[in-house]
C-alpha cells in the first residue's frame, strides 16, 4: 500500500504519570502530516506539542492510540527495528538542541550519518553548512557556539541523512531574525524542491508565515487548523489563547 502521509497520529493520548498527578499532555489528538507538506504546531506553553513531536517520531510512546510514519505503525515495531526507522527515516530538532558536547561542529552535524555507518552526500552536506552559515565554526565544540549558532548545527544534523519526515521544536526559538529566516527558508526548501516532510512547533507568527498550514493545540487537543497562513491571521488566532486579564 502506498500512502501519502508522512507520519500521522490518530486518537493519540499521552498520560505523564498516574493517578491524581497524572498529566494528560495529549488528548485524543488526531493529526495527519502528508507528503510534501510544511506543517506548523502552535499553541500555548504545557499544550502538548513537544509530546505530540516526540510521539509521532518514535522518541516516546502513546499512552493509547496509534502513531504511523509512513505506512508503518510504530507500536508493531521492537526496539530495534524503531531505532533504525528513527535512524533512517525521521530527523529530529530538539528543543533543547542536543548537540554532543565533546564532538565539533562537522561531527554533530554528520552523526547521524556516522551512526548508520553511511557516507553521505558530501553535496548536500556541504549544501546544509553553507544553508546554515557554520562553514567557519566547522571545527569549533558547542561550547564555543552562541545559542543560535547551536541551533543551525541541531537543524543541519537533523537533515544530514536526507530523511523522509523533519520533526523540528522551535528550530528558531533562539535565533536572531535573519538567521531565522534562513532556517526557516532551508525548511520551505527541503519541502518545496526535495518533497520532504516538515513538521515544526513554533510560537512566532512570522515563521508559521512560512508553513503551508498550521495546526492549534490547547490542552492537549487540536482546536484548529489553518490553511495558507498569514503572520496577521496567525496572530489573531493566537489572541483566542490568551487568558483575559
Ligand atoms: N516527562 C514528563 N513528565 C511529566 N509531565 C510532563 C513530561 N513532559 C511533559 N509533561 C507535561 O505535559 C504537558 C505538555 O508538555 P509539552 O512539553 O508537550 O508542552 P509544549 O506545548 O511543548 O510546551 P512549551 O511551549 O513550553 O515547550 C505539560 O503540562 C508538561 O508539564
Ligand atoms: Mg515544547
Amino acid at each position: 500500500m502506498t500512502t501519502t502521509t508522512a507520519a500521522r497520529v490518530v486518537d493519540a493520548v499521552k498520560v505523564y504519570g498516574t493517578g491524581d498527578t497524572g498529566v494528560r499532555a495529549l488528548d485524543g489528538v488526531s493529526v495527519d502530516f502528508p507528503v510534501g507538506r510544511f506543517t506548523a504546531i502552535m499553541g500555548p506553553s504545557g499544550s502538548g506539542k513537544s509530546t505530540l513531536m516526540h510521539c509521532a517520531a518514535g522518541l516516546d510512546t502513546l499512552t493509547s492510540g496509534a502513531a504511523h510514519v509512513g505506512d508503518t505503525d510504530l507500536s508493531t515495531l521492537d526496539d530495534r527495528r524503531l531505532t533504525l526507522l528513527r535512524r533512517d527515516r525521521v530527523g529530529f530538532v530538539f528543543q533543547a538542541f542536543n548537540l554532543v558536547p565533546t564532538l565539533t561542529v562537522a561531527e554533530n552535524i554528520r552523526l547521524p550519518l556516522d551512526l548508520a555507518g553511511a557516507e553521505g552526500d558530501p553535496e548536500w552536506i556541504a549544501a546544509l553548512i553553507d544553508v546554515v552559515g557554520l562553514r567557519d565554526r566547522l571545527h569549533h565544540r558547542p561550547s564555543e557556539l552562541s545559542g543560535g549558532q547551536q541551533q543551525r548545527v541541531a537543524v543541519a544534523r537533523a537533515f544530514a541523512g536526507q530523511p523522509d519526515v523533519v520533526f523540528a521544536d522551535e528550530p528558531t526559538g533562539n535565533l536572531d531574525s535573519r538567521s531565522g529566516e534562513e532556517v526557516l527558508g532551508l525548511l520551505g526548501r527541503a519541502v518545496r524542491q526535495t518533497s520532504r516532510t516538515v513538521v515544526m512547533v513554533t510560537h512566532d507568527p512570522m515563521a508559521a508565515a512560512h508553513a503551508d498550514e498550521v495546526v492549534f493545540l490547547a490542552d492537549g487537543r487540536l482546536v484548529d487548523r489553518m490553511t495558507a497562513p498569514t503572520a496577521d491571521k496567525v496572530l489573531d488566532r493566537m489572541k483566542a489563547f490568551e487568558v483575559p486579564s
